[in-house]
């Protein structure tokens, strides 16, 4: 058995009792709808506990939060889910990737499921809000449809996806990918972790290899939507002042590895002219990517952004000259033809200075997506939902990738943003106001009513 399945299995062990967080009563107030006059009141108190419980496994000593895909970490946080499901009285389906899947059952239990999550493993430093927000939302939304013996007629399912960031492996949304049958054997070729573990090793030691990659995929036919709430991670929302975001459209990333090799060698000894530096080269590619990114990154449509977010460089000391350097390129937009032409003109120009500067070369593909379009029906339904409590709001495309995207690929799927303080996102200085974060799991609470009761 792998170790993380060790883990993994740890989390089910009745020895290990379930978790609960000291300090609080878990009996916490609750409004009714008559309260509300009419409209329905999540329990914010609850909301906020839970989500600061996540987001305390992982924090490290500058306030940032890293819960890599399938590091301990990640899976206590999921350890807590299940904990909060079995005490709302969900019914939990836990899938071979550790996708978390917690039910509530419709009028109708044969109905197609509104399902309605995001994840919680984060980026390396990483906030508090990112996917946690969307999954600790999903709970209290459907707590709260349980408490308040909502009528539904469609079942609704809370989910947590493993994996949605490639700050690990490169590779991202991985547990959607799997569930909307879009992980292909070909973009885990390259997909291995800063310490040579290989994300097919990984999923191999669940069960998941090869030839049953499309084993895990969810038929559609058992779907009705998929709901997601997230921070915006961008800056437009503040700025416009609005305090929802409905989300039309996903930006998709073309990304890929670049590996040159040179000639380590003596720092004292070498003349200039002899040197095979693979470290300067790689510092041509990154003013290369953020020069032609520019060139195309106007804010209309077309928009394209360019990131080189990790380099490695060996033998990586003081007194010798870099032999080898590897790169991460990540290149984005909501159109695709615009994205494709800036990854060829980059592909080119590192080609050109590995000519020039007569290095080995290799480019390694890691994924290559098209932006998706969410669903027109479910964007009109958000929007109605924001009229119906007087919410303002800005209808805007995503530059943030989310498990939305493959979940669209097998079932309508919209998203809500809420503001994003400065538009800082993947960063300890992540923040989303309290009740921003309370109106959005309102909103989507609102709209998994309409979703499993309405036509859609
Ligand atoms: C996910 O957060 C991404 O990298 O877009
Ligand atoms: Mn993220
Ligand atoms: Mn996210």
């Amino acid at each position: 058995m792998s170790h993380y399945q060790t883990l993994w299995r740890s989390c089910f062990s009745p020895s290990l009792r379930p978790v609960t967080i000291s300090g609080v009563r878990s009996t916490a107030r609750t409004v009714n709808r008559a309260q509300a006059g009419g409209a329905i009141t999540i329990n914010k108190r609850r909301l906020l506990r839970d989500l600061n419980a996540i987001s305390r496994i992982g924090i490290g000593d500058h306030g940032g939060i890293t819960r890599l895909v399938f590091s301990i970490k990640e899976l206590r946080s999921r350890q807590f889910l299940i904990h909060w499901m079995r005490q709302a009285g969900l019914q939990i389906y836990i899938d071979r990737i550790g996708n978390i899947f917690g039910r509530l059952n419709g009028a109708n239990k044969e109905a197609p499921v509104v399902l309605v999550g995001s994840h919680l493993d984060t980026v390396v430093q990483g906030g508090k809000f990112d996917g946690t927000m969307g999954v600790i939302g999903a709970l209290e939304a459907v707590r709260t449809l349980k408490e308040q013996n909502i009528a539904l007629r469609s079942p609704v399912e809370v989910v947590c996806f493993v994996g949605e960031e490639s700050s690990r492996f490169g590779y991202s949304t991985l547990g959607s990918s799997l569930v909307a049958g879009e992980l292909h054997g070909k973009d885990l070729t390259h997909a291995t972790d800063a310490h040579g573990t290989n994300l097919a090793e990984v999923l191999a030691g669940l069960g998941i290899n090869r030839r049953n990659l499309r084993s895990l995929r969810r038929d559609p036919a058992t779907l009705k939507a998929y709901l997601e709430l997230h921070i915006e991670q961008g800056p437009i929302l503040e700025a416009k002042n609005k305090r929802i975001g409905v989300v039309t459209s996903i930006a998709a990333p073309t990304r890929f590895k670049v590996v040159f090799t040179g000639q380590a060698d003596h720092s004292g000894t070498t003349p200039m002219e002899m040197r095979k530096d693979a470290l300067v080269a790689a510092s041509e590619v990154i003013v290369a990517v953020e020069t032609i990114s520019r060139r195309y990154s106007r804010m209309e449509k077309g928009r394209v952004v360019g990131t080189v977010g990790a380099i490695r460089i060996e033998p990586g000391v003081i007194n010798a000259i870099p032999g080898k350097a590897e790169l991460s390129v990540d290149i984005r937009s909501i159109t695709a033809a615009a994205k494709n032409r800036v990854v060829r003109l980059i592909q080119a120009k590192i080609r050109e200075i590995a000519r020039r500067r007569n290095l080995g070369l290799k480019i390694l593909p890691l994924r290559q997506e098209d932006p998706v379009p969410l669903d027109k029906r479910l964007v009109h339904l958000l929007k109605d939902c924001c009229e119906a409590r007087h919410i303002d709001y800005e209808v805007m495309p995503s530059g943030a990738g989310h498990d939305a995207m493959q979940m669209a690929k097998i079932t309508p799927a919209g998203m809500l943003f809420i503001p994003s303080r400065r538009g800082i996102s993947h960063s300890p200085l992540e923040w989303s106001d309290p009740e921003d974060i309370c109106l959005g799991t309102e909103l989507l609470l609102d709209s998994i009513v309409r979703v499993a009761n309405e036509k859609v």
